[in-house]
């Protein structure tokens, strides 16, 4: 199949579904099946996977244990495993756990910011200073993570030169990537676009990720859109997991299924093991007791059942 010449011929597709995914489980995930789950991502071939948190677990309670998650999992040589890290005690856990890059995260909203990390944007960049240099002395990658960049639970309408002035704020700490997130997933194509192109006037666009949650089921739209001005980082979630514990009503991200099916059918390299991918998400909605919010996840289970029956 001939890929259409405005769009990327490879996308990186960062799995974020143990921490983006986990993170808003009510009951807790057991370590061993955060660990399979990792372990069965790496083996089919993800480049690049959101493991883990060092966040208060007073916050985030799902996610304590994850200094425990990053000492067992088998490390696949190559593959990217990534931790947030809101400030120096997280980043420390980071380091103790040889996690290959942290992600520091504020918003492009003041009142996220605040519900999220407790601190104004201002102050959540001055934490980020110290940490930051720490990452780059001990040659860990940095990620930063901009939350509401396409609208805010709280305050409604973001604009994109605010999302803009986060973006330098954040270059200026010296990140290799920056995820552009649209927490709650009320973005269309458009808006898309125009904040991307917003920060290519004055940024690279391979250095920036499309985050997606799919609370509006907008987000292979919008995945499309971003990679037609230049985008080819995405981030998904195995089998749709998660929602966000400070967007109310949010869900989970795009789920990875959906996002490989439609990258497959471009011609879009991805290198991942799409046929691993779908008995990934069998796995741990099985393991966790939830519905597939994959579309593809769940039309491929189904036909399975079906063919079960007629054998
Ligand atoms: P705080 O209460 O303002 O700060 O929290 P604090 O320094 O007073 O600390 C409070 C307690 O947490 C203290 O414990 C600290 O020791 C402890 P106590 O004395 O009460 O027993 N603490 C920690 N424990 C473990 N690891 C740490 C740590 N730091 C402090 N690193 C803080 C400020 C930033 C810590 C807190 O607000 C926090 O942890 N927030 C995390 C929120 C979070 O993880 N949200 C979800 C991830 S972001 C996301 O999902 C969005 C994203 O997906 C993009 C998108 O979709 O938008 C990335
Ligand atoms: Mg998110």
């Amino acid at each position: 199949m001939k890929t259409s010449s405005s769009l990327p011929k490879k996308v990186k597709i960062v799995e974020v579904g143990p921490r983006d995914g986990l993170q808003n489980e009510k009951e807790f995930v057991p370590i061993d099946v955060k660990v399979e789950l990792i372990n069965q991502l790496s083996n089919a071939g993800f480049p690049n996977i959101e493991a883990a948190s060092f966040v208060s677990p007073k916050w985030i309670p799902q996610m304590a244990g994850s200094d425990e998650v990053m000492a067992a999992i088998t490390r696949r040589p190559g593959t990217i495993y990534s931790v947030l890290t809101p400030n120096l005690r997280g980043y420390e856990g980071a380091l103790a756990a040889k996690a290959d890059e942290i992600v520091i995260f504020s918003a492009a909203s003041e009142a996220f910011a605040q519900k999220n990390i407790n601190c104004s944007i201002a102050e959540s960049v001055e934490r980020f200073i110290p940490v930051a240099k720490a990452a780059k002395q001990d040659g860990i990658r940095i990620r930063g993570s901009i939350s509401c960049s396409f609208g805010c639970p709280y305050q409604g309408t973001v604009e994109p030169a605010h999302v803009a002035e986060v973006v330098k704020r954040m270059m200026d700490l010296g990140c290799d990537e920056i995820d552009i997130a649209d927490t709650i997933g009320v973005a269309t194509p458009g808006q898309i676009q125009s904040v991307f192109e917003t920060i290519f006037a004055f940024a690279p666009s391979h250095q920036f990720s499309g985050h997606f949650h799919d609370t509006y089921g907008q987000s292979l739209a919008n995945i499309y859109a971003a990679m037609e001005i230049g985008v080819s980082i995405f981030h998904s979630s195995i089998a749709g997991l998660g929602g966000c514990p400070y967007a109310k009503g949010a869900t989970g991200n795009v789920a990875t299924e959906d996002v490989l099916y439609m990258l497959k059918g471009l011609g879009i390299e991805t290198g991942i093991n799409f046929d691993a991918a779908v008995k990934i998400g069998q796995y741990i909605t099985k393991a966790t007791s939830k519905n597939n919010a994959s579309r593809v996840g769940r039309a491929i289970t189904a036909k399975q059942l079906i063919g079960d029956q007629d054998a």
